[in-house]
């Protein structure tokens, strides 16, 4: 399974793809408005791509379909490894066609349920986003949502790859895991628990403390 890391945070995401631990980068209007400041966003999505190498998901702000075809043109001329995203609305999945037909790889975002899932892939979607977090926010069950899509994908030998976003926790991401989810993103506080294990550190503890008996050095 492919990890992004959903973030606009540059130091987060020079720390990720320093140590490999990263396939590539979502971002979305709010995460980029919270980093960008007075700077222009083309800058900040340039610097990300310079940093990583894979996918930078982009994301269109146009409401409708020949806007958001504009823009999504000019995010993808930043840089070879910026995808662009837009949300699942009909103007949406009319600029994903569009912006397909023109090489233009799309990541259709803000998906809550297995039909929006399959109209994104029928529109040649390259990415679907389904938000587990916010569906269990509102009582629904957002990992039954995957569960649902990757069914479906399979059952029509749909290409679109399923891209689990909204992780909240080390759980989502297992079970993204165990349902053949193609990818999830998460942000940087998950990205670090999922190496971390008790057991890991007190038996590194163990090791280094019998190791200072003998003082030997390797
Ligand atoms: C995905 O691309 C989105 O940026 C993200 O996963 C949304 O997560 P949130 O629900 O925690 O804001």
């Amino acid at each position: 399974m492919k990890i992004f890391l959903d973030t606009a945070d540059l130091g987060e995401i020079r720390r990720a793809a320093e140590a490999g631990l990263i396939d590539g980068i979502t971002t979305n209007p709010s995460l980029v408005a919270k980093v960008a400041g007075d700077g222009d966003p083309r800058d900040l999505y340039l610097e990300i791509c310079e940093t990583v190498d894979g996918p930078v998901s982009a994301e269109v702000v146009a409401v409708d379909a020949d806007r958001m075809v504009a823009e999504g043109t000019r995010l993808a001329s930043i840089h070879d490894n910026i995808v662009v995203k837009v949300p699942l609305t009909e103007h949406g999945l009319r600029a994903c066609r569009r912006l397909r037909a023109e090489g233009i790889r799309v990541n259709v975002t803000l998906c809550f349920s297995a039909p929006q899932a399959l109209m994104a892939a029928k529109a040649g979607a390259t990415y679907i986003s389904p938000f587990v977090g916010r569906l269990d926010d509102i009582g629904h069950d957002g990992m039954g949502l995957i569960a649902e899509i990757r069914e479906s994908y399979d059952q029509y030998g749909l290409e679109t790859e399923i891209l689990t976003a909204s992780i909240r926790h080390t759980r989502h991401f297992v079970l993204a895991m165990r349902i053949g989810s193609d990818c999830a993103t998460i942000p940087p506080k998950v990205l670090y628990q999922l190496m971390k294990h008790p057991l890991t550190d007190s038996g590194l503890a163990a090791f280094l403390k019998d190791w200072e008996t003998i003082g030997r050095e390797i």
